[in-house]
C-alpha cells in the first residue's frame, strides 16, 4: 500500500514527472498541470501541509495539491480550498492511491480548520468522497463548466450553510 506524506523540495522533480505522466493522455488537459503546481507552490495560496505525495517502495507515484481560494459572497470573502491537481502515475492507477491521497488531504485540511474544498473534476469519481455539485449550494465557478463537474465538499457538516457566491481563484491559477 502507498505511504502518504507531505511533499518536500527534494521531491519536486519526481512529482513533476508523475504529474506529466498522469496527464499525458488526458483529452481535456492541455498538459499544463506541472506548471500550475510550480506556480502554486510559490504563491500565497500554498499550504505546505496540503501538498502530499504517495510513495510505493520508496518511489513517488502520486501527488495531490490543495490550495487556498475564496468564495465571494457579496462583500464577504469566505475562505475555501481548491483541489487541483491530483495525479497518479499510469503504472499505479486503479489501486486506490488517488482515493488515499484525497482522503488524507481531507483529514489534514479538517485538522487545520478548513471548511470546504472545491474542484473541477469527473462526476463519476469525486462523489464517492463526499463531493456534491457546487450549484446545490448556490456556489458557481468563474468560468463556463458543466454543472456536474463543478463540485464541493463540506469538511464539517453544515460548514457551507449560508455561504453562496462565486469562487475566486488566485492569479497563479490563471496564468
Ligand atoms: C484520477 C486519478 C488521480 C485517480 O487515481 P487512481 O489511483 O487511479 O484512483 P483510485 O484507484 O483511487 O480509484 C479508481 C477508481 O476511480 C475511477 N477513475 C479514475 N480516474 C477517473 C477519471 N478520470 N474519471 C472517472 N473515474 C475515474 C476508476 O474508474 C476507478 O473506479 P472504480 O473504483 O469504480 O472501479 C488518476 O487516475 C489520474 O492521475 N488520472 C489522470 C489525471 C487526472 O485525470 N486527474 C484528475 C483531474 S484533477
Amino acid at each position: 500500500m502507498a505511504h502518504i506524506r507531505q511533499e518536500n523540495t527534494a521531491d519536486y522533480d519526481a512529482v513533476h514527472s508523475v504529474i506529466e505522466a498522469a496527464f499525458a493522455n488526458v483529452p481535456y488537459s492541455d498538459q499544463s498541470e506541472p506548471q500550475l503546481v510550480k506556480r502554486l507552490r510559490t504563491s500565497d495560496a500554498f499550504i505546505p501541509e496540503l501538498s502530499l505525495v504517495a510513495e510505493v517502495d520508496g518511489r513517488i507515484v502520486g501527488h495531490i495539491l490543495i490550495t487556498k481560494i475564496q468564495i465571494k459572497d457579496g462583500q464577504r470573502e469566505v475562505p475555501s480550498l481548491a483541489l487541483a491537481p491530483v495525479s497518479v502515475h499510469p503504472s499505479h492507477q486503479g489501486q486506490g492511491i488517488g482515493g488515499a491521497l484525497i482522503r488524507a488531504s481531507h483529514d489534514i485540511a479538517r485538522t487545520l480548520g478548513h471548511q470546504s474544498i472545491i474542484l473541477l473534476g469527473h462526476e463519476d469519481y469525486y462523489p464517492r468522497f463526499g463531493y456534491r455539485r457546487t450549484a446545490d449550494f448556490g456556489i458557481s465557478l468563474p468560468f463556463e463548466a458543466p454543472p456536474e463537474n463543478c463540485m464541493v465538499i463540506e469538511l464539517e457538516t453544515g460548514s457551507l450553510s449560508g455561504v453562496q457566491g462565486i469562487v475566486q481563484y488566485p492569479g497563479a491559477f490563471m496564468e
